[in-house]
């Protein structure tokens, strides 16, 4: 059996530059991972089926789930003949913008080339999984990276200053395709890219806090008014900084001091049912 975990994400920044031909946006993003994980175990089956067991009833274990699919990539790509038996245990809340999906298909590629002994390189994986999503390339080397492209042209990152991280995601859960058609370019956002790169290469926490910016905040606060709620409750809660994460509702809060985050904690926990204190990883 071979176990492996699949951290969330969170945006640091998250621009969108233009909108291209294919239908996608150009993005620029800086995403770094959090200790909030989902958990997944790999064993070889005798027949040469995929059987995904998933602990969350209101989760598919079929197709349309990204795991399920990143193991059938992984099957048809290196033509693998045997089965696998993949149990995902969720804790990273669903269509939050967290890219708990993303996480776990990254994590099933990971696991099948540990499982099957391929020794396929984590660039090779990365490249190979932006057939199946946007948000896995990065995933799959679960660090900290600027993306660009539609998220599939990875930079690695240093390590961000380390932080605490509030996390809370309003109970409707939000669209990406939705949210990317409600995006209106035209419209100013300024996203400070090159001060967050700065304050990662400084290691620089205050800097980097007043970087956090994304352009699909306003896009998504207009359609869910939680979103707006909890930014501005964790703001007067002494959170250093807050954002949406990726395409949302998630909003989070950083902290220096672990006091500090609790008590952001319980400002909001009363607000929804998705509340953790995390740290970065990075
Ligand atoms: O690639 P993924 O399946 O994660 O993307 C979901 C949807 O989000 C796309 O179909 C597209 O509508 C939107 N998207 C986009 N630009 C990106 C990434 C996603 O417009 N860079």
């Amino acid at each position: 059996m071979i176990y492996e975990t699949a951290p969330a994400k969170i945006n640091l920044t998250l621009d969108t530059l233009y909108k291209r031909d294919d239908g996608y946006h150009e993005v620029e993003m800086i995403m770094t991972t959090i200790d909030l994980n989902d958990r997944l175990s790999f064993e070889k089956r005798q027949d040469d089926k995929i059987v995904l067991h998933v602990d969350e009833t209101f989760i598919p274990s079929d197709e349309r789930n990204l795991a399920y699919r990143a193991a059938l990539l992984m099957k048809e790509t290196y033509d693998i003949q045997q089965g696998v038996t993949i149990t995902l245990d969720k804790n990273i809340p669903v269509a939050a913008g967290l890219a708990g999906g993303s996480s776990d298909a990254a994590a099933t590629m990971r696991g099948m080339n540990r499982l099957f002994g391929l020794n396929i390189s984590l660039e090779e994986l990365s490249d190979l999984s932006a057939a199946i999503g946007s948000d896995i390339p990065f995933c799959v080397y679960g660090t900290t990276a600027i993306c660009r492209g539609r998220g599939e042209v990875i930079e690695l990152l240093p390590k961000p200053p380390s932080s605490w991280v509030v996390i809370a995601k309003p109970d409707a859960g939000l669209s990406t395709p939705e949210i990317y058609g409600h995006l209106d370019l035209s419209k100013p956002y300024e996203v400070r890219t090159k001060q967050c790169l700065e304050a990662i290469e400084a290691g620089d926490y205050d800097l980097m806090c007043q970087s956090l910016s994304n352009r699909l905040e306003p896009v998504s606060m207009a359609l869910q008014k939680d979103i707006e709620k909890l930014k501005v409750n964790m703001i007067n809660n002494g959170a250093d900084g807050a954002l949406m994460s990726g395409s949302g509702p998630t909003v989070y809060g950083l902290a220096h001091k672990e006091r500090q985050a609790r008590h952001i904690y319980n400002a909001v926990s009363g607000c929804c049912n998705d509340v953790y204190v995390v740290r970065t990883l990075g």
